[in-house]
This record gives structure tokens, C-alpha cells and sequence, in this order.
């Protein structure tokens, strides 16, 4: 099954070209970065116009990579929800016509069932069944996953979820957007031990998380200090820590209550190195194993979309109403393989 996966949930516009026997044959990713920079965050409607600007020169040039044919094409998937309902709009769109005119069959997919599959893009993936920590900029969700379909969501964020707290965080330290990645680079200079924020929720009894009080207490001891680079840096790194020791925490509780010995950490706080570092010590104390993809299949791209397209569409699901764009969408109300 040869699959043209496309994902312009966000501010990524991505394409991919997946087959089922071969694997992972060709994939290319815009960042739209650069265009939301000055605005300090994702501008919605430059997005939408910058994915209809972008895609058809990346499914062109995916397809000449991989040397393929339209022709042999089996199936069109792209993101459904959740997203930024313009930019969801473009590849949905866009994914229906070329299905039309190819005359295959064509999928909305859910971006994070992508976010929560994307381990099996690599050479030894997990089995089933696992818990999966979903770390976006998003959602911030605690997964039982018994099979394709089959997923509980243990715990989510009641308030932001883990990457924004990062974005908000990098923004108070003048951090560039994306703030991230900023974030994570400034802190491997900080000093242990300067500043010690709180680890919110993570004694009470449930797997939900809570993470704008932590940003809260970085505003609290920032806001009446000229803070020099150094101490930047040390602000960064106990930040860093606060999130790493909570979600860790909240991982341990999932995996008690769930008996798994299989962690899948995933999303693009899941290309964070502290937070797999720690979750990999931890899978080992337990004689676990901790399963991520590769960094750049942790933040939004097309092979995920292509990936999860392929195993439905062989399992004959396919759009039936046209094409579909939600910007809201439980991931626990999804359709078993
Ligand atoms: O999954 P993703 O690419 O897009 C969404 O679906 O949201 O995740 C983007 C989020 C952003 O908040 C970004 O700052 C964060 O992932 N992120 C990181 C790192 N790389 C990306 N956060 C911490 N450390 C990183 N290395
Ligand atoms: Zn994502």
C-alpha cells in the first residue's frame, strides 16, 4: 500500500510518501518559522496561506525523490484535526483532489494518533500494548494504548499543556520563537541548584498535569531582576528540571496503574534530550524500555500522517462524507483498526 501523507495542522507544512512493505520511501517539511517570528507566535491566517503556497511543490518534489509515478499511488491521508481549522482546511482540500483525480482513496487522520504511531517509523518498534506520553505544543496527554484505535486517555493537562509552558517560558527569558528548543540549548549552561520551581500536581493521585502555575513562579522570581546570561541560563535549567521530574512522575503513575513495561514518548517536547534521558533511566530501573522516534519525527512531519493513513486505509477506512477538518477532536473517540 503506497500512501501520500500530508500534515498542515500548524505551522509545518509537510508531505510524505509511505509504503507498506518498503517503508518510508521519501519526505519533505517547510518550517514556517521565519514568517511567524515577528509576531512571536503562530499567526493563523499567514499560516493557511503559506501551506497553499508550499504543498504543491512538496508533494512534487517528495514524488520525484522517491521516483514514483502518480500512477502507482494507492491512497491519499492527511491531518483532519486537531489543529488551526484554515490550515487543516488547505490539506484537506488538497488531499480530496488529488485522490479524486488519481481516483484512490483519501483519509482525514488524527495528527496526534501521527504524534503517538510515529515510533513505528524506526527500525525496532514497540508492541503493544504501551502508555504513551504525548508532549505538543498542544496537548499533554497520558495514553493507554492497547492497540491501533484502542487508546485511554490516563491524564491530560487542565490547563497548558507541556511546550506551551516551554514557548510562554522562553518568551519571559527573550527567548526567539520557537522557544523550545531555545529553552532547552540555554539551559545546558545553567547551574544546578540556582533556582528550584514548583513540580505541580504531581502529588496528587491522577495522571493530569497542570503547567501554568510553573510559569506563574518563573514570572514570580524573574520579574524584579536584571537577570544576567548565566542567571538566564540557571533560570532555563530549573525550569527544564520542574517539567522533566513532573511529566517523569506522572509517566511512573501511568505505567503502576496500567502494569505496561513499554513507554512511548512522542510529540515535539518528546525530541527534548533531558526529558528522554530521565525517562530512559527510569524505563531501565523499572527493566522497561522507553521507545521515541527520531528527533525530527517528534515535532510535526508528513511520515507520521503517511504512516497512520497506510495502516487504516489497508483496513478499508477511508472519508466517506468528503473531505473533514476538526479543530477540536478527541483522540479517544477514534475508530479501532
Ligand atoms: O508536536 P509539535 O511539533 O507541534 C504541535 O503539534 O504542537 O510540538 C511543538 C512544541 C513547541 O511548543 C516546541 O517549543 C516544543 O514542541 N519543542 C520542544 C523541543 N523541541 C520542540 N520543547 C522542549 N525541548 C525541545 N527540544
Ligand atoms: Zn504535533
Amino acid at each position: 500500500m503506497l500512501t501520500l501523507g500530508i500534515e498542515t495542522s500548524c505551522d509545518e507544512t509537510a508531505v510524505a510518501l509511505y509504503d507498506s512493505e518498503a517503508g518510508l520511501l521519501a519526505h519533505r517539511l517547510h518550517s514556517q518559522v521565519d514568517l511567524h517570528r515577528a509576531y512571536g507566535g503562530v499567526v493563523p491566517e499567514l499560516a493557511s496561506r503559506d501551506h497553499i503556497r508550499k504543498l504543491p511543490l512538496l508533494i512534487r518534489d517528495v514524488l520525484e525523490r522517491a521516483g514514483t509515478d502518480p500512477a502507482t499511488i494507492d491512497g491519499v491521508a492527511y491531518t483532519a484535526g486537531p489543529g488551526l481549522i484554515g490550515a487543516l482546511m488547505v490539506g484537506a482540500s488538497v488531499a480530496s483532489s488529488l485522490a479524486f483525480s488519481w481516483r484512490v482513496p483519501v483519509l482525514g487522520v488524527h495528527h496526534m494518533e501521527g504524534h503517538l504511531l510515529a515510533p513505528m517509523l524506526e527500525d525496532d518498534p514497540p508492541e503493544f500494548p504501551f502508555v504513551a506520553l504525548l508532549v505538543s505544543g498542544g496537548h499533554t496527554m497520558l495514553v493507554a494504548v492497547e492497540a491501533i484505535g484502542r487508546y485511554q486517555i490516563l491524564g491530560e493537562t487542565l490547563d497548558d499543556a507541556a511546550g506551551e509552558a516551554f514557548d510562554k517560558t522562553a518568551k519571559l527569558l527573550d527567548l526567539p520563537y520557537p522557544g523550545g528548543p531555545a529553552l532547552a540549548r540555554l539551559a545546558e549552561s545553567g547551574r544546578d541548584g540556582r533556582y528550584r520551581f514548583p513540580r505541580p500536581m504531581l502529588q496528587k493521585p491522577t495522571c493530569d498535569f497542570s503547567f501554568s502555575g510553573l510559569k506563574t513562579a518563573v514570572v514570580v522570581a524573574t520579574r524584579d531582576a536584571v537577570l544576567d546570561d548565566q542567571e538566564r541560563a540557571d533560570v532555563a535549567l530549573a525550569f527544564e528540571q520542574a517539567v522533566v521530574d513532573t511529566l517523569a512522575g506522572k509517566c511512573l503513575r501511568a505505567l503502576g496503574e496500567t502494569g505496561a513495561s513499554r513507554l512511548v514518548v512522542a510529540g515535539g517536547v518528546g525530541a527534548n534530550k533531558r526529558l528522554r534521558e530521565r525517562l530512559g533511566a527510569e524505563m531501565s530501573k523499572l527493566g522497561g524500555r522507553l521507545f521515541y522516534p527520531r528527533v525530527e519525527f517528534c515535532t510535526d512531519n508528513g511520515a507520521m500522517i503517511a504512516l497512520v493513513g497506510a495502516l487504516r486505509l489497508a483496513a478499508g477506512q477511508v472519508d466517506a462524507d468528503g473531505p473533514v477538518a476538526r479543530a477540536r477532536w478527541p483522540l479517544d473517540s477514534l475508530e479501532p483498526l
